[in-house]
């Protein structure tokens, strides 16, 4: 018999990559707010009760960084107290709970690629809601296993690939930043190392991207290549500053995945092979 896997968040961008993922290897239960909402804990333990999960992947969360920044309560609340209501559920039933950080949650002001055990000191809203849910699964006292990605794409939900797209094949004039630095990663490819992790029997936090790192600017230059090799599509470099946007983001933020590499022996691909893969894939185009 399989063992049971709930999965909140099953919707979500990087959610609807782990269902089907997961589905040889668990009797999967996938939930959405409609189904289960976090910040409510009889809701979590009525969900609790009613599948009793060997594993939980926790993929919800609240994920609009700009407007995080007017909505600190309802980030904090999300992030912060749901993953709260999860990992005390998961540490009261015995199952491993498995949930995703960011970034976010570092400054950017090291100048090398970030390791797990670097100093935190975010510097959004998001990001100190995504660290308070890394210390409720420590204070929870779960087995849990948080895994830190950035710049995740995929098929489902907001997406940079196609929003860059979108705007290229209307005329708009692209303009992107040139001063972040950090790593694009397929949703797809993260729930594959999720899968690895969870079989290496990883726990803590662990760090994970797809390899290298780049811009946006220079993710933006490969989208249109890829896809619109014909057209001659202009990106204007733009700073994080012009765009005035509400949450501050980390200039200089790739994930150091040696950790995750010594757990599972793999490597992970580099950011140019995962995406070029997803956009002929989604874009129907063949190399
Ligand atoms: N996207 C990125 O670039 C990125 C980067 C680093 C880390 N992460 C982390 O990766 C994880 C997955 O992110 P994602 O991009 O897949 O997020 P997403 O696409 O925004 O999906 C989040 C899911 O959580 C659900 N949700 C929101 N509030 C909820 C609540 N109160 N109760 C139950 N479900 C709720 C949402 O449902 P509705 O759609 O109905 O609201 C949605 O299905 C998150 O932990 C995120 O912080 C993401």
């Amino acid at each position: 018999m399989k063992n049971r896997l709930l999965v909140t968040g099953a919707h979500g961008l990087l959610g609807s990559e782990v269902v089907p993922l997961f589905q040889d290897a668990f009797e999967v239960v996938p939930v959405d707010l409609v189904h289960c909402d976090i910040t409510v804990a009889d809701d979590v333990a009525r969900v609790f009760k009613e599948t009793r999960p060997h594993t939980v992947i926790h993929c919800a969360a609240y994920t609009a960084v700009d407007r995080a920044e007017s909505e600190r309560d309802m980030a904090m609340l999300v992030n912060g107290q749901g993953t709260r209501n999860i990992a005390d559920a998961c540490a009261r039933l015995g199952s491993l709970l498995v949930t995703f950080g960011t970034d976010y949650v570092f400054d950017g002001k090291s100048g090398r690629a970030c390791l797990e055990e670097d100093e935190t000191n975010p510097l959004s809203a998001y990001g100190q809601s995504k660290l308070a849910a890394e210390r409720a699964c420590v204070e929870s006292g779960a087995s849990f296993l948080s895994i830190r990605t950035q710049w995740l794409y995929g098929a489902h939900g907001r997406n940079f690939i196609f929003a860059i797209l979108d705007r290229a094949k209307k005329g708009e004039t692209l303009r992107v930043v040139d001063d972040q630095t950090g790593c694009p990663t397929w949703s797809r490819d993260l729930a594959e190392a999720t899968s690895r992790l969870i079989g290496a029997n990883a726990g803590g936090i662990v760090h994970f991207s797809n390899g290298g790192q780049t811009t946006w600017l220079e993710f933006a230059r490969l989208i249109v290549a890829e896809a619109l090799p014909e057209k001659s599509i202009d990106i204007v470099p733009v700073s994080t500053a012009s765009l005035s946007l509400p949450a501050s983001r980390p200039a200089f933020s790739p994930l150091d995945k040696g950790r995750y590499t010594a757990l599972t022996g793999h490597t992970p691909r580099p950011w140019q092979d995962a995406a070029r893969e997803f956009i002929h894939h989604h874009t129907g185009r063949t190399s």
